[in-house]
């Protein structure tokens, strides 16, 4: 009987609004691209896809929050490669990273820009790193918690120029650039989804992108290894995500539409203005986000490990 009345729902699927956790707040990188994919995805499945923000604790709160969720299919997360670092990040995370969700498919792959406040001294990434070695103590590095992208890519930084800076934490990059735009703080890593208009008016600063060919959107924009970081390259990866047990047939719904949504040509315009392209279809499906996040997990803690970052 109760096969029988799943299967009755997921014939119907969906039959109301669908929600989309985003882990970070509104008007920042993950917000962005998930807003643009919820809008093709919605048109596409007849129902709408509302974004729910639920920033805080570097992503955990909200993949958390979708981990209890009902898998009805109608509550859904979108997360990016900080579902697979915080799985080392975090003594006591509330859900099991590897067995906590159902996958739909990876969305888009982003490249990182190091960036500053528009009246920050240095000139280019050479002197941002003499700069910040002989200024370490005064020097504020904004991220949006630990687990987060913009928390990766400044860890990884700071390894490779050996040189600890102070770190003021958001619940997403939105709020940080409304603070680097009004210079309260000075430095960040973030994605050219959530940098790139910034750069190009002049309201922040940029120093590098962590891709090893520039940006077509960003064509100025020298890369970390033409700067003098050699080899210092991070891409976010995105992947859509429902809670453990959702019903293969809602699974194979969500993925054909995801498909449709990453050809739709608004979505890849509008990820080419912003610096990104959208995943490819063999990438688009569950198996390949299954193997992208066991990978990064393996991936990377060993990485946190030796860097020995660890939150409760
Ligand atoms: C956001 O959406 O605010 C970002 O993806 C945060 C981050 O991971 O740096």
């Amino acid at each position: 009987v109760a096969l029988g009345v799943g299967a009755a729902h997921s014939a119907d699927y969906p039959n109301r609004t669908i929600t989309v956790v985003v882990p970070f707040a509104a008007g920042g990188p993950t917000d962005t691209v998930t807003r643009l994919i919820a809008e093709s995805m919605g048109k596409d499945l007849g129902q709408q896809l509302i974004v729910e923000n639920v920033g805080g604790a570097g992503g955990t709160l909200g993949a958390g929050r979708v981990a209890k969720a009902d898998a009805d299919g109608y509550t859904l997360l979108l997360h990016h490669i900080g579902i697979s670092t915080s799985a080392t990040l975090y003594r006591k995370l509330p859900y099991d990273t590897l067995n906590a969700f159902d996958y739909v498919g990876l969305v888009t792959e982003v490249p990182m820009t190091i960036v500053a406040r528009s009246d920050f001294e240095p000139t280019d990434l050479k002197s941002l790193v003499d700069y910040l070695k002989a200024n370490k103590d005064k020097v504020t590095y904004a991220n949006a918690g630990v687990g987060a992208a913009s928390h990766l890519c400044g860890m990884l930084f700071m390894q490779k120029i050996e040189t600890p800076l102070v770190t003021v934490p958001y619940k997403g990059t939105g709020p940080v650039m409304t603070d680097l735009v009004g210079k309260q703080v000075d430095l960040t890593c973030d994605q050219t989804t959530n940098t790139t208009n910034q750069i190009k008016t002049g309201k922040i600063k940029a120093y590098a992108t962590t891709t090893k060919e520039r940006v077509p959107a960003l064509p100025d924009v020298p890369t970390a290894t033409e700067g003098g970081l050699a080899g210092f390259e991070v891409g976010i990866w995105h992947g859509l995500y429902a809670p453990k047990g959702t019903s293969p047939e809602i699974l194979k719904k969500l993925t054909a539409s995801l498909q449709k949504a990453l050809k739709d040509p608004n979505v890849v315009k509008r990820f080419a203005d912003l610096g990104t392209t959208p995943s490819p279809e063999a990438d688009a499906t569950p198996e390949a986000l299954k193997a992208k996040l066991s990978s990064e997990v393996e991936r990377w803690a060993p990485v946190i490990k030796a860097a020995g970052v660890y939150a409760d």
